[in-house]
């Protein structure tokens, strides 16, 4: 059941999204968690791709968000100059009117099973952002700056959110991005802090995916 305190954050997330950016055709979302602000966010974009590093969550979040895709995987804490992604494995393979479903593929690409399907969309899917998110997410990463470069290489404008009580190192680490916007959302005694800026980094294309052991 979701709070009316997350309620309020959601709205007023969203909110922000609209009126700085108008309506991105394409929003990424990093740790959507069980799906709850994917919904919102689904309603503010044309095309939602979300992200987690948890399965469990994210068989939820795709009941909870049907409109969105949901794709398994770490896209902050890799190595590297590429941005690699696990491939999501034994999932069924796509429906006839899955969006991704027919994208021209050649030779040995081409969409046959589940597996190779979701080897192309993760890349597909990742491609070219209008906004990346990451919401109350970032106290998990080890390396923040590392993160916020990939989340630069993933879209053209970035946004983050982080509870106030975790504040002190998170605005540590956003001192150096030259912010285009910033803001606070409010709920009784929390407030979140909401900062959003301006790609720096190349576009890097997903150019291939690597599996995880273990996924
Ligand atoms: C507190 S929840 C935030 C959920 C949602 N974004 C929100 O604001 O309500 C954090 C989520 O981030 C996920 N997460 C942590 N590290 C991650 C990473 N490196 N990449 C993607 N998701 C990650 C966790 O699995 C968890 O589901």
């Amino acid at each position: 059941m979701q709070s009316e305190r997350e309620t309020t954050r959601f709205i007023e997330t969203n909110r922000l999204i609209e009126q700085t950016f108008g309506r991105p055709k394409r929003l990424l979302e990093i740790g959507s968690a069980e799906g709850h602000q994917s919904s919102y966010l689904a309603d503010i974009c044309d095309q939602l791709v979300s992200t987690d590093v948890s399965q469990r969550a994210l068989t939820r979040a795709r009941r909870r968000c049907p409109s969105g895709t949901f794709l398994l995987g770490d896209v902050l804490s890799d190595g590297g100059d590429l941005v690699h992604f696990p491939i999501i494995r034994n999932q069924p393979a796509p429906p006839p009117d899955h969006p991704m479903r027919g994208y021209p593929l050649g030779g040995r690409e081409g969409v046959r099973a589940g597996a190779d399907f979701n080897r192309t969309e993760n890349a597909l899917a990742l491609d070219n952002f209008d906004l990346v998110v990451a919401c109350e997410v970032l106290y998990y990463v080890s390396d923040v700056p590392s993160a916020l470069k990939r989340m630069e290489r993933l879209g053209q404008n970035c946004l983050v959110t982080f509870c106030d009580r975790e504040s002190q190192a998170m605005l540590e680490h956003m001192r150096p991005v030259p912010l285009a916007g910033k803001d606070l959302i409010r709920h009784g005694e929390t407030s979140w802090h909401v900062m959003w800026w301006q790609s720096r980094e190349p576009f890097t294309k997903v150019a291939d995916c690597v599996a995880s052991p273990g996924l």
